[in-house]
């Protein structure tokens, strides 16, 4: 299933022409730009001996492998081997391509080609930050379920998003969208320090939405009537065990800077990870291994989405 879906693999930003090793879903792949502009995706495994394509150069458009210097254009088809130089390349010796596309800042891939678009957002403020890649060893839905989670802001984000004073959980309602993800419309925390612009405690709305079997997206608005925010969570599946994570940012705030934005995301992230690389088993449990309380409402929602869409990749 996870093979059909669309995973976020590089900043758009950050790709030029030069060749970018990646991982996904345990295959090896190598990212690019043809002449053009446009990102290609391919299997990182020369169809000649097998040597690593993203160890190569792009030249005129197309990638070289490090080898024997054959040379493939943006749809996989060899157009040169340097050792026969009139010989002209059969469709047999073409590099295996997968499919590639930009979205929400971010180039996305798939295995295999996809049944749907990458997923669309809510209405989002339209300041627009993307930070990543932070490579985290669990598995991708350990991430996401932790970004659903706000039994721990108390805890582990201890007088940013949460004090142990206000470590109830209130009263939610999950529900769904047609498609069958689950959302909480209206939840409302206390938090001492809700955002980067942030200079006191304050109530704040959320609303939170599972956009996928390895995304979700948060919306923050603050009851002071000051602007709001919202998050998207992407964790790309390295391997069943280890995932890239890639947020977006998306807020009403003109005054504070990229970097204090940033600095402010990072610093939260931070917090997490070490609490995230400390679970065991990294799979997450969705059938059975693990307890729950009322509180976990949604992440038990998540759960049984993600067994419901017939995920398998960082599941047990
Ligand atoms: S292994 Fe790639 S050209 Fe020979
Ligand atoms: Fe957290």
């Amino acid at each position: 299933m996870e093979t059909q879906l669309w995973h976020p693999l590089s900043r758009d930003e950050d790709l030029d022409a030069a060749p970018i090793a990646l991982t996904l879903l345990g295959h090896a792949l190598v990212l690019w730009r043809d002449a053009s502009g446009q990102p290609v995706l391919m299997r990182d495994q020369c169809p000649h001996r097998g040597a690593r394509l993203s160890l190569g150069r792009v030249r005129h458009g197309h990638i070289e492998c490090p080898y024997h210097g054959w040379r493939f254009d943006a749809g996989g088809a060899c157009v040169g081997i340097p050792a026969v130089p009139a010989f002209r390349p059969p469709a047999s010796h073409s590099a295996c391509t997968h499919p590639v596309v930009e979205c929400h800042g971010l180039l996305w891939g798939a295995l295999e080609p996809p049944t749907t678009e990458p997923p669309k957002l809510p209405g989002m403020p339209a300041r627009r930050l993307v930070y990543g890649p932070f490579d985290v060893a669990t598995s991708a839905p350990r991430v996401v379920e932790n970004f659903l989670d706000t039994a721990h802001f108390a805890f582990v984000h201890e007088g940013w998003l949460g004090e142990t004073g206000h470590a109830e959980v209130p009263d939610y309602t999950v529900t769904h969208t047609a498609d069958g993800r689950p959302v909480i419309e209206d939840y409302r925390a206390w938090q001492p320090r809700a955002t980067a612009s942030a200079t006191s405690g304050g109530w704040v709305r959320y609303r939170y939405e599972v956009l996928g079997p390895y995304g979700a997206v948060l919306g923050k608005q603050p009851d002071d009537g000051s602007p709001g925010d919202a998050y998207t969570l992407w964790a790309t599946p390295l391997d069943d065990e280890h995932c890239r994570v890639w947020m977006g940012q998306y807020t009403a705030d003109t005054t504070s800077t990229d970097t204090e934005l940033r600095d402010f995301q990072l610093a939260i992230f931070a917090q997490d990870k070490p609490i995230l690389e400390s679970q065991q088993p990294r799979r997450l449990p969705v059938s059975g291994g693990e307890v729950h309380c009322a509180a976990d409402r949604l992440s038990a929602a998540y759960r049984r989405y993600l067994q419901r869409v017939g995920v398998r990749c960082g599941i047990c």
